[in-house]
This record gives structure tokens, sequence and C-alpha cells, in this order.
């Protein structure tokens, strides 16, 4: 039998990712999940064979309807859109949790269900006992405690996926990215508001490994549900992250680091909200230790399908 894949954000990076490894694996059917099914992502799914369905996370009923029939569900919210348009930090935050529910809600009404799979991030909150808190990733951990305290039936079937830091950060976000210097002869710097010392894991390339191990949470529930995992290659220090794009580029990167002042009154609030990740990431990198985990390798996802940094930015050479 045919089973069907549900995919929020499936025109983005990380349902993007979930979708072209699904389009590959027997036995799913795929149906994107979008605001607009007009646009040309959406278009270029449906030419693939997707079905494209229009819903909305504001909007519960657009995805009950949308969910109707799906065996599975990958569900993902966007924090920074909210941020980029003007909210708070912890606006933002409050709208991505009401979203994040209503999807959570969506699913457990959708009596075809048997796998959730909904895309998270460790509680800065709580894996410091209070000492740092980050906007981004506390209120989708808090997303995960109610689907646990609200709708225990659901989080049976749940798999929490924590996504690490996209490998695509350093090609396309001016906030992340290293800068040529004019006049410095061809040397580039990358700014960051914490020490190069500073670790967290990194989810190599996009565009297929979100989907790895998706296929591989379905492939494997009874080792994956209510449990979490990581799209993640590696862990890397943002200073080895500069040694390697240096090595890929052939340019001399320096990483300059600066306070959360200066790196706040370059980028604003968004400076703010990523200088406490890394507030955070200076003491947290083990992302397994404060959950029910299951790794990557009970999982079987083997290392060489999943690239990871240097093959990443190999890859994404000619766009740096
Ligand atoms: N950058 C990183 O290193 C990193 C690491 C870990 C986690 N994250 C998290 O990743 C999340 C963003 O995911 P992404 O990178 O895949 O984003 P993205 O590439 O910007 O795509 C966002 C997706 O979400 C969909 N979407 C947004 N609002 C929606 C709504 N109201 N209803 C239905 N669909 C909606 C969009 O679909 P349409 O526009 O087609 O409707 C689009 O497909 C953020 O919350 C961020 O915190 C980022």
């Amino acid at each position: 039998m045919t089973k069907t894949i549900a995919i929020v954000g499936g025109t983005g990076a990380q349902g993007g990712g979930v979708a072209n490894v699904m389009f590959k694996t027997p036995g799913w059917k795929l149906r994107i999940i979008t605001r607009n099914a007009d646009s040309d992502k959406a278009k270029e799914l449906a030419s693939k064979g997707a079905e494209v369905v229009s819903a909305n996370a504001d909007d519960e009923e657009s995805l009950v309807k949308a969910f109707e029939g799906a065996h599975a569900i990958f569900a993902v919210t966007n924090f920074w859109e909210h941020l980029f348009t003007g909210k708070s930090q912890d606006e933002s935050g409050v709208i991505e949790v009401e979203q994040a529910l209503k999807l959570a809600r969506a699913a457990a009404k959708t009596s075809t269900l048997e796998h959730y799979i909904w895309s998270t991030l460790p509680s800065a909150k709580k894996t410091t006992n209070g000492k740092v808190t980050c906007a981004h990733i506390d209120y989708k951990a808090e997303v995960d405690d109610k689907i646990r305290s609200e709708m225990p039936e659901l989080a049976k079937k749940t798999t929490f996926l924590y996504f690490g830091y996209y490998a695509t950060n350093m090609v396309y976000l001016p906030l992340l990215k290293p800068m040529e210097v004019p006049g410095s002869y061809g040397k580039w710097v990358q700014i960051v508001s914490t020490a190069p010392t500073t670790a967290i894991p990194v989810t190599g390339d996009m565009t297929v490994n979100p989907g790895i191990w998706v296929r591989q949470i379905l492939a494997n529930p009874d080792k994956s549900k209510g449990k979490y995992t990581t799209v993640a290659t590696e862990t890397v220090t943002l200073g080895d992250m500069l040694n390697i794009w240096s090595e890929v580029t052939g340019r001399q990167g320096i990483y300059i680091q600066c306070s959360r002042k200066d790196y706040e009154n370059l980028w604003g609030v968004a400076g703010d909200e990523i200088t406490d990740q890394w507030d955070w990431a200076q003491i947290v990198s083990d992302w397994t230790a404060h959950v029910d985990y299951v790794s990557k390798e009970e999982l079987g996802i083997k290392p060489e399908e999943t690239p990871g940094l240097k093959a990443t930015l190999e890859s994404l050479k000619s766009l740096m």
C-alpha cells in the first residue's frame, strides 16, 4: 500500500530536503502543504508528482483538511519570518507556539496518522537551568512539552527532530557568512559575537539530509516514536567552520569576535537573538543528553549518504 506523507514547509529548506528524498522512497506519495500553491517552488514540486495543497499554520481547519488521509506528517514553523517582519523575539516565539500547536492539534485529529515528525530544538532554558534563554529555541521546546501534556496520543506517534546549524548559513545569510573586506587584498572576515571555540552540531547538506533522517525515522518507528534525534553530520566549532570555509574557497577567512552590543548594533534584534544562541552553545553542545534520544547509527543513517559541512560547502562553492 502506498502511504502519504504531508510535508509542511515543503517549499522551504527543511521540508524541501525531506521532499527530495521522499520522492525517491518507494511506498510513499508526497503532499506538499503551502500557503501559496502558485509559487514557482510549489509548481516545481507539483511537476515532479507531488500533490500540492493550500493551508496555513495560522488556520487549524485548513490544516485538518490538508492532513486528511495522511499517514505521516513532517511539520516545521518559521520563527524568523515573524522576527524579520517586525515582531519582538518573544512575540515571534508566541506566534511560533500558536502555529505549532495548530499543526499538532490538526495532526492529532488525523485518524489515518501513524507518525508525526515535529521540527524542534533543545530548550536553552532547561539545559542551562535557566542561565540562558533563547527565543527561537525555547519556544519550540515548549511545544514539545505541550504535545506530551495536552496530546498524549499524538506524543506516542511523534519523533522530535532537532536540526543542527545549516551549512548554508555560511553561504546565504548576511548575518552569518564571511564578508570580503575592501582594500584588504582579498581577505574575508566573519564577525561573530562569541569565541571561535563555541561548537554546534551542523546539518550538512540541507537538500538531502533532512529527507534521509525522515526516511529512516519512518522506516524505524519502534526506535523513533516518542524519541528525539538530530539532523546533524558532525559538531564543529565556529573557528573550524571558518577554517573549512577558507580551505574550500581558497580565501583567507579571519574570525573577528565582537561583543553582543556590537553584533546588535550591526544586525538589530536578530543579532541579539543569535548571540543568545551562542551563549547557549558555549554551555551546551551535546544535544543528546537531556532527552530520550535515538542516534543516527541506531536509525541506520550512513555517513556515506549524508554529506557533511565540507562536502556541502564544496557543492556550493560557485555561490560563495
Ligand atoms: N538556519 C538554521 O541554521 C536553523 C537551524 C535549526 C533550525 N532552524 C529553524 O528552521 C525554521 C525555518 O525552517 P526553514 O529553514 O525550512 O525555513 P524556510 O526555508 O524559510 O521555509 C519556511 C517554510 O515554512 C512554510 N511556512 C511558513 N509559514 C507558514 C504558514 N503560516 N503556514 C504554512 N506554511 C508556512 C513556507 O511555506 P510557503 O511559503 O510555501 O507557504 C516554507 O516552506 C526556523 O524556525 C528556524 O528556527 C534553522
